[in-house]
């Protein structure tokens, strides 16, 4: 393993820092490290070294790297599905370095939306149902959840397929249905690991226009990619190698006017 000593590549343009679009902070970690251990007690590889990342409300970013460079330890320790070894994470501001788990999964529930390359639906539930159980575990009501799942599914155009169970629809719908599902409990930022993997060119092409559609109306996304297109995009790619950050760059400002251009 080769040790990268140098601090990240960084090019923030000033200017760009300060655009309209993006807020405070949403994620902020600092120092952060994780390490994961061999039973005995002795450490079996350091997944992540110190790494200081700050998201901004809105931000639309992309995670890359070679396999086993700290992509999902990374996703993971941001979207409250585990905790650092050392080091510090705000979200929203709120320390979660040192949550215990029912915190941590109510911070995750309430704040994170994850969608997954194998959709990872429920199949014996239609996607309706599907949709609702994450609002069933934070205890919304039955008809707040049926409400809030329809507007969801309305949101990425499946209001005309409640009833189907996964294996009737489309790995396209699948896909929209779980866009559907990390949606409808209003999560601050948006996680998805390879979200287009599984799908041909132009159905992956459709997701990437809902996640561009979702970034316009202000949403902050984290999404892991291998494809430089895909990248393209994003607003900022990290590039992750050997549990550090070795490229964080930002490369132009994403806005709804972007596509009125591109369109005209
Ligand atoms: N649960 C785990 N237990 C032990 N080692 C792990 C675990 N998860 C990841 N690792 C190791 O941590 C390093 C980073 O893995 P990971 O974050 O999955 O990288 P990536 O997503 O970039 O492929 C790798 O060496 C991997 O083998
Ligand atoms: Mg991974």
């Amino acid at each position: 393993m080769t040790t990268l000593t140098t601090t990240p590549t960084t090019s923030h343009d000033p200017a760009l820092l300060t655009a309209p679009h993006w807020g405070d902070p949403v994620a902020s970690l600092n120092g952060v490290t994780k390490v994961y251990y061999k039973p005995d007690g002795s450490i079996l590889v350091e997944a992540l070294r110190g790494v200081d990342l700050e998201i901004p409300q809105g931000q639309y970013v992309a995670i890359m790297g070679a396999s086993g460079s700290g992509k999902s330890t990374l996703m993971n320790l941001l979207g409250c599905l585990d905790r650092p070894t050392a080091g510090e994470y705000a979200l929203q501001g709120q320390p979660v370095a040192k949550l215990h788990d029912e915190a941590l999964s109510h911070m995750r529930g309430r704040k994170i939306g994850f969608i997954f390359q194998a959709f990872n639906l429920i199949s014996q539930l239609n996607i309706e149902e599907n949709v609702e159980t994450p609002l069933l575990y934070q205890g919304v009501g039955r008809e707040a959840r049926r409400k809030r799942a329809i507007e969801a599914l309305q949101l990425v155009g499946l209001g005309d397929r409640l009833g189907h169970r996964p294996n009737q629809l489309s790995g396209g719908q699948q896909q929209r249905a779980a866009i559907a599902r990390a949606l409808a409990a209003d999560p601050v930022i948006l996680m998805a690991d390879e979200p287009t993997g599984n799908l041909d060119t132009a159905t992956g092409d459709a997701i990437l226009k809902l996640f561009d559609d979702l970034h316009d109306e202000g949403m902050t996304i984290i999404m892991v990619t291998h494809d430089d297109e895909v990248a393209e995009r994003c607003e900022r790619v990290i590039r992750m190698r050997d549990g550090l950050i070795e490229t964080d760059v930002i490369h132009r400002h994403r806005t709804p006017d972007d596509d009125r251009l591109a369109a005209s």
